[in-house]
């Protein structure tokens, strides 16, 4: 594919400048280069930050599905396109070729068809990680409907504010669904969900778990019949460059949740970008992204970026610790997997376990490993290199968001040196800059500030679902005419950045910028310590102070441990970032996707506990009591 994979550093910053420089050339070459189109954009980019208005590749006519399929059936039709590896390791995997695929989502989409579903509407798909999640959204995308897939972890309170705020006509979901030893009962969330509802007409049912449900006559119906007597023929619907692909809900730090609306082309070319340059495939590779297909990770990196490529991408329909905590290992190691790409969540989780779950599989296979979703700390990252990579393998800390809808700032393996805990330089046409709390643009090296963008990308969302308002105002009133992550950031001596967390993180002691995560870090460097959280609370000298809850991995006297973690800090960041208040807990509150829920350690740290909002999507609410009752 030419034009499209950076081959050295000296070709990055050539990229880079080009990009800058001339972005209509520099995007419009790898379109065209790269994709099928039914028709070429008349203009490649038009923008008004200020009003949070962009269009890329204007005028254009496509459909993802032939891209992420119809192209690659001549050549590779009968190549894997997903390999989904079963929750139970003894029950058999599916691998789905690009043929297979198709006719899949041929037929799911004349289904939806039949369903009355058409171009423009919105579906709801609310399942586990099956084959039929990956068919469902490309059904989706082939009749030009739009998706909004919610997390199959989420309660029916979460689920039914999604349906509403996009008034979804069909919603898919399944029986039931796996995770490790557990079952979950998907169609009796939906049932609650669905209890005061009008907007859903259909729901689909897939058979997964063989479980006993109720279906409610006229509006419920299982998919396997449908499926079978429809037509595996179903013309790709002929979609504009800017036409909406799919809504995904992301919380922000206050109300409603943002659905996200991404659209077609822009988000095609970036994440296929991203996907081949970061990744690298070589054309027999196996690459696996452990994470959910209902978050961005999933969308961008298991199913659109890696099969615009004709990849085969895993999908993984499990856990990291079931059967064991070697499960990962034994996947990769089953499959040769090439490249892979988890949490630094997973990493800590499974670097706590004894070293032999690694040791006794050969991960000879692996060439690339990425991390995604939040800082990773320097012990997971030097566990990761030295257990996983075997100091083989780059690790490409990726940065970016929902809302960017492809990974922005992280190293291009072989290309970019790598350094622990920095996520490095930005992708060829992301033009990131820091920013201080007057406005005013941060210049030169060894700096921190907000992380912003100055410049529009092609998969950048275009809007919050029915609240332009909103959108303009979370990420373009801040700093008008740019883009604000909401991250504050580190620019090294070498111009490398490092994410430090949320600015909402950020705590001022004693008139002292200070981000919780190079903190978290320092404290995590213990080796009785296994993960933490710190966060702020007032303090009547200092204006803030600091309160840290904190997981040992073996207990000590807590004295004695209070005194040597707050030396750590003291030696890696200096006093001023020493805990007031230290709490040895047991868990941590996190969200599904393994974010700590700092807000709520926030509210405890503050003896606020009256109005904790609603922790029932947390992936272990019980936390939460046992954290109040330990509360210093
Ligand atoms: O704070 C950053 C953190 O995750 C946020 C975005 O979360 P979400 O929309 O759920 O998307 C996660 C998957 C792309 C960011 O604002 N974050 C994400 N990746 C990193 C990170 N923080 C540090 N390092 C990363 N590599």
């Amino acid at each position: 594919m030419s034009n499209y994979r950076i081959n050295d550093l000296e070709h990055y910053f050539k990229a880079q400048k080009e990009a800058i420089e001339n972005p209509e050339k520099f995007w419009g070459d790898i379109a065209e280069q790269n994709f099928q189109w039914r028709k070429k954009w008349n203009k490649v980019v038009a923008h008004n930050l200020a009003e949070a208005e962009v269009k890329w590749f204007l005028g254009a006519k496509l459909n993802i599905t032939e891209n992420c399929i119809d192209r690659h059936l001549k050549t590779r039709g009968n190549k894997t396109a997903i390999l989904w590896e079963p929750n139970d390791p003894n029950e058999p995997a599916e691998h789905i070729t690009y043929k297979d695929l198709h006719q899949r989502v041929c037929k799911f989409a004349n289904v939806l068809k039949e369903s009355g579903v058409k171009k423009g509407d919105r579906v709801c798909i609310y399942l586990p990680m099956i084959p039929d999640l990956t068919v469902s959204i490309l059904a989706c995308a082939r009749i030009g409907a739009i998706h909004s897939v919610v997390f199959a972890g989420f309660s029916s309170t979460a689920l039914a504010t999604r349906i509403n705020d996009c008034e979804a006509k069909v919603v898919i979901t399944s029986d039931g669904g796996f995770r490790g030893d557990k079952t979950i009962n998907l169609k009796g969330i939906v049932d609650e969900a669905l209890k005061h509802m009008s907007c859903v007409e259909t729901v689909l049912v897939a058979k997964r778990i063989d479980s006993k449900i109720s279906m409610k006559a006229g509006r419920d119906k299982f998919l396997k019949p449908l499926l079978e007597k429809a037509s595996d023929d179903c013309y790709a619907e002929e979609m504009d460059a800017e036409d909406p692909l799919f809504i995904l809900y992301t919380s922000g730090s206050t109300g409603m949740p943002k659905g996200m609306l991404h659209t077609t082309a822009g988000y095609m070319v970036y994440s296929a970008y991203t996907f081949n340059n970061v990744f690298r495939p070589e054309e027999n590779d196996i690459y696996w992204c452990a994470a959910d297909i209902g978050w961005i990770t999933g969308h961008s990196y298991i199913v659109y970026g890696p099969l615009a490529n004709g990849t085969t991408s895993v999908m993984f329909e499990g856990v990291p610790s079931y059967p064991d905590f070697g499960r990962f290992w034994e996947v990769i190691e089953k499959y040769k997997i090439n490249q892979f790409y988890t949490a630094p969540t997973a990493i800590r989780t499974l670097a706590k376990e004894n070293v032999s779950f690694v040791e006794k599989h050969d991960l000879s296979s692996l060439k690339i490993l990425g991390t995604v979703g939040e800082p990773i700390n320097e012990e997971a990252w030097h566990w990761y290199d030295n257990h996983i990579g075997k100091k083989g393998c780059p690790i490409t800390d990726t940065w970016w968001q929902t809302e960017t809808g492809g990974m922005m700032i992280c190293p291009i393996p072989f290309v970019t040196p790598t350094k622990p805990t920095f996520a490095t330089l930005p992708m060829p046409g992301i033009q990131v800059c820091l920013m201080d709390e007057n406005g005013k643009e941060i210049e030169g090296n060894r700096e921190s500030g907000r992380l912003c963008i100055k410049f529009p990308w092609p998969s950048m969302a275009r809007t919050i679902w029915g609240n332009h308002q909103r959108y303009k105002e979370t990420y373009f009133i801040t700093y008008p005419g740019k883009y604000f992550t909401g991250d504050g950031a580190m620019r090294d001596e070498v111009g490398y950045y490092r994410i430090t967390g949320r600015v909402d993180d950020v705590i001022i002691i004693s008139g002292h910028n200070l981000g919780t995560a190079p903190i978290e870090d320092a404290i995590n460097e213990h080796e009785k310590v296994v993960e933490s959280a710190v966060v702020g609370f007032p303090h009547n000298i200092k204006g803030n102070a600091l309160y840290g809850y904190i997981i040992l991995k073996e207990e000590d006297e807590h004295d004695k441990l209070r005194n040597e973690i707050n030396r750590v800090i003291s030696e890696q960041i200096g006093p001023i970032a020493k805990l007031d208040k230290i709490q040895f807990v047991k868990g941590l509150p996190k969200t599904r996707s393994g974010k700590i829920m700092r807000r709520i350690l926030r509210k405890i740290a503050h003896k606020d506990t009256s109005k904790l909002g609603d922790i029932s999507t947390l992936l272990n609410p019980d936390i939460v009591e046992e954290i109040m009752k330990g509360a210093l």
